[in-house]
């Protein structure tokens, strides 16, 4: 295949993917300034401890956490949530609202644990909630962003005093708003908006949800895993820990993010990933080979676009050139949704200018005719 895109159209950073996504390169220097110092060192001592609490203090002031909200910090990503919902939290029901791969997923970590009973509420892949189901469930999940569709679900369920209102926000934190007032546990692994490696989890609790921990731990009958130890990752929390032994250069890529993002404030975060998800899904929409998957423009995501292709145009062959070449990588579709598809981050360190670059890119490239399904 001869081609030669002009150079005006290939984007600075080639990084699109939905996570682990684009990672500031300079933060690595910095960390080496820190090195002897940080690296290698005690995680119960305090230069890694003050890594956690400028972490929690970040979140704090990025996401308006109320100040009776614990913030913290543990190994396993979001999937290690899924099960410690289910094992310290989950009294008797838990309703799932499952729109995609990973709300999916969830409900299948709750459906294991054989002394709770796990409910699911479906709705078609690509569509969202609008309306939930919580009567007889003691926790209600919901997902803040399905990054397999590229849906957000901004609308929350209401929940009584006898419930909590659990919420995966693991591709939406940092950017898609939600009022955590309003929400029990709201968690998500940093690789994402936060920009740093996989492997953690940061879970934010409301007092409802820690008395329903303490109650849960309270019953001796239980079986809760030492990995999955509610009360021992938040007293370890309290003191600035994760609980057990972290990767510290996650923690100060993370931290360094988190400066970054503050020091535009969360309304600036926002305006940025809008006019970003207008530029991706106006190009859809004026492009004749192109549809914005999501067909309800309020629930399109403005972390993750997913963004179909018209069946004479093969997006896989499409998506490994730009990959072999080095000019776009990690742009493919959820691989189980099998779609002939586009899935492109939004996220915030990716530029307007390099989004604008890609689409002029995959406009040129599908012009030449090479990539015929
Ligand atoms: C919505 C959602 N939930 C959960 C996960 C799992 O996160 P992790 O791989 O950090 O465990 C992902 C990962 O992409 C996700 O997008």
């Amino acid at each position: 295949m001869k081609l030669t895109p002009p150079a005006e159209l290939l984007p600075g950073d080639p990084r699109f993917g939905c996570g682990p996504s684009l990672i500031h390169l300079d933060d690595l220097s910095a960390l080496k300034d820190f090195g002897p110092h940080l690296l290698g060192t005690s995680h119960r001592k305090a230069p890694v401890r003050a890594l956690c609490g400028s972490i929690q203090q970040g979140l704090r002031e990025l996401l308006s956490v109320p100040e009776d909200y614990s913030i913290v910090l543990g190994n396993g990503g979001a999937t290690a949530l899924f099960d410690m919902v289910g094992l310290g939290m989950v009294k008797s029901r838990i309703v799932h609202h499952v729109c995609g791969e990973f709300s999916d997923k969830w409900f299948k970590a709750s459906k294991r644990i054989p002394w709770i009973s796990a409910e699911a509420q479906r709705v078609e892949y690509g569509q969202g909630f609008s309306e939930f189901v919580t009567a007889g469930a003691d926790v209600v999940t919901t997902t803040l962003n399905e990054t397999s569709t590229g849906v957000m679900n901004t609308a929350l369920p209401q929940v009584g005093d006898d419930c909590l209102l659990a919420v995966d926000a693991t591709s939406g934190a940092g950017q898609i708003p939600c009022d955590l007032s309003r929400v029990d546990l709201f968690f998500f692994s940093p690789q994402k908006v936060f920009a740093s490696e996989g492997g953690l989890f940061v879970a934010i609790l409301s007092p409802k949800a820690k008395a329903r921990i303490a109650e849960i731990a309270s019953d001796s009958t239980r079986y809760i895993p030492a990995f999955a130890d509610w009360t021992l990752v938040l007293s370890n929390s309290e003191q600035q820990q994760t609980y057990n032994t972290p990767a510290v250069v996650t923690l100060f890529l993370f931290a360094e993010q988190l400066k970054r993002m503050n020091a535009l404030g969360f309304a600036e975060v926002q305006r940025r990933a809008a006019r970003k998800a207008e530029l991706l899904y106006q190009w859809a929409q004026e492009r004749e080979y192109l549809s914005a998957y999501v067909a309800e423009p309020g629930l399109r995501s403005t972390t993750v676009a997913t963004i179909d292709v018209d069946a004479r145009i093969s997006a896989s062959k499409l998506i490994a050139y730009l990959d072999a070449q080095g000019y776009a990588h990690g742009i493919d579709g959820y691989r189980a949704l099998g779609r002939n598809q586009l899935r492109i981050a939004l996220f915030h360190n990716i530029a307007f200018d390099d989004l604008r670059k890609l689409t002029a890119l995959i406009d040129f490239l599908v012009a030449s005719g090479e990539f015929a399904a």
